[in-house]
């Protein structure tokens, strides 16, 4: 199944929501291995050059995630009060918001000198604003910032995910991860439990 369904994630927002979290994961250890490096280390300038060209694709497939929640919305929320729902709508926007924001303030501090970031060597992303004096301090507080909440917000995400896993024994995680539904005998008996 390509598209959502009312009740399950199809095979394209289950990748691009894994392919997002791994992504995430990924930049925020790099991101803090290297702002410990020194001068002298092998990785002190490839690093960052790698920091910025993940970043990139990963504000690709933001954009292209936000593109396919419009062309096939996500299935039916599953949650047994009104509040939970509402909570959860509330932190997946969060979670969005914070993305952009974290990458848009990414590339501001890598264009603050006026000059345009190397993707993977191959070609260069133009920067859109002149040189700026002082905007790497700011952009690059905004940056932090964003990434800390991000994860943040993402343990928060995570554990309401086991939380419904294991507590309400629903189809929340399961779906997201492409596995089999319960049939509705299943269900009813796992409910009960
Ligand atoms: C181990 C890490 C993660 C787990 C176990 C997880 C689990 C899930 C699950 C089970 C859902 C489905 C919720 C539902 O059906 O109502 C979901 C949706 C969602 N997750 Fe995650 N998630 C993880 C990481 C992330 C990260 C890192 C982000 C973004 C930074 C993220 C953003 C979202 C968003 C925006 C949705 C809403 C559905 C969509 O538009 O794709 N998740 N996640």
């Amino acid at each position: 199944m390509i598209k959502n369904s009312v009740i399950a994630y199809g095979v394209v927002s289950r990748a691009l929501h894994w392919m997002s979290a791994l992504t995430v994961f990924f930049l925020f250890g790099l991101g803090l291995y290297m702002v410990d490096l020194s001068y002298y280390d092998a990785w002190y300038k490839s690093a960052p050059d790698l920091h910025r060209s993940i970043g990139l694709c990963l504000f690709l497939i933001t954009l292209v995630r936000m593109a396919w929640r419009r062309i096939s919305p996500p299935p039916a929320p599953i949650g047994r009060h009104d509040w939970e729902l509402k909570i959860a709508h509330v932190v997946h926007l969060l979670l969005i918001g914070l993305l952009l924001l974290t990458l848009l303030a990414g590339y501001l501090i890598s264009t603050a000198d006026g000059r345009g970031i190397s993707v993977f060597g191959l070609f260069e992303l133009p920067a859109l604003l002149p040189a700026e004096k002082g905007r790497e301090e700011w952009s690059g507080t905004l940056h932090q910032v964003g990434a800390w909440s991000l994860i943040g917000l993402v343990v928060l995400h995570v554990l309401a995910a086991l939380k419904h896993h294991w507590i309400d024994r629903d189809e929340t995680l399961r779906r997201m991860l492409g596995l089999k539904l319960k049939t509705s005998d299943e269900a009813e008996s796992d409910a009960d439990r």
